[in-house]
């Protein structure tokens, strides 16, 4: 049995995603989901998807309270999915090449700080870009820049809007993003 825990920030719609592709799959199990904003609506997802759900300060991140709640469960990989904060060294090196993150666009164009979320697809718009797509990247201590894993992409026409090109992107993530985790978890 593998252990995967997610942190989100925001919507959790990959999170939920994610849950739902492996529920019939016994060899994985979604020990928790990490948050950092305890309004966020991934908790709602949580609640419904009978995955416990949890809210940690940044400082609870980097004090080690976070990692000791991993360690504890016996987590073997960390997924980001929408989640917002830099993830600490204590962590990151707990977790080598065990903590994997995906973004909405294709790396190493319109990542880092600040660049999240509809942002990212604001950013593509105003470039004028013909392409966008997704990103999965293991996690290093700089926002967007750890060892590229998997890219898909997708076309972006002179009429998109930010949220045109979101929609596009987000069936990208929903495709993708559990088949690749499906493929790291088994090399674990
Ligand atoms: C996703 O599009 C994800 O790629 C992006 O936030 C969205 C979260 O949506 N992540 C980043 O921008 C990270 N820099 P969700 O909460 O509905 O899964």
């Amino acid at each position: 049995m593998k252990k995967i825990a997610i942190f989100a920030s925001g919507s959790g719609s990959n999170a939920e995603n994610i849950i739902n592709y492996f529920s019939e799959n016994k060899e994985i199990n979604f020990s928790f989901i990490i948050c950092n904003k305890s309004e966020a609506f991934v908790h709602e997802r949580a609640k419904r998807l009978n995955v416990p759900s949890y809210t940690f300060k940044k400082s609870e991140f980097e004090n080690g309270e976070v990692l000791t709640l991993l360690k504890k469960e016996g987590v073997d990989l960390i997924v980001l999915a929408g989640f917002l904060l830099k993830v600490p060294e204590n962590i990151l090196k707990a977790y080598p090449h065990r903590i994997i993150n995906i973004h909405p666009a294709l790396l190493p164009k319109y990542g880092g700080k600040g660049m999240y979320g509809i942002h990212v697809h604001e950013a593509v718009v105003t470039e004028g870009e013909k392409e966008s797509g997704i990103t999965i990247h293991y996690v290093n201590e700089n926002y967007d820049e750890g060892q590229i894993i998997f890219q898909a992409k997708c076309e972006v026409f002179p009429d998109d809007s930010p949220e045109t090109v979101a929609e596009k992107v987000h069936a990208l993530e929903y495709k993708h993003f559990p088949e690749e985790i499906g493929k790291i978890i088994e090399k674990i």
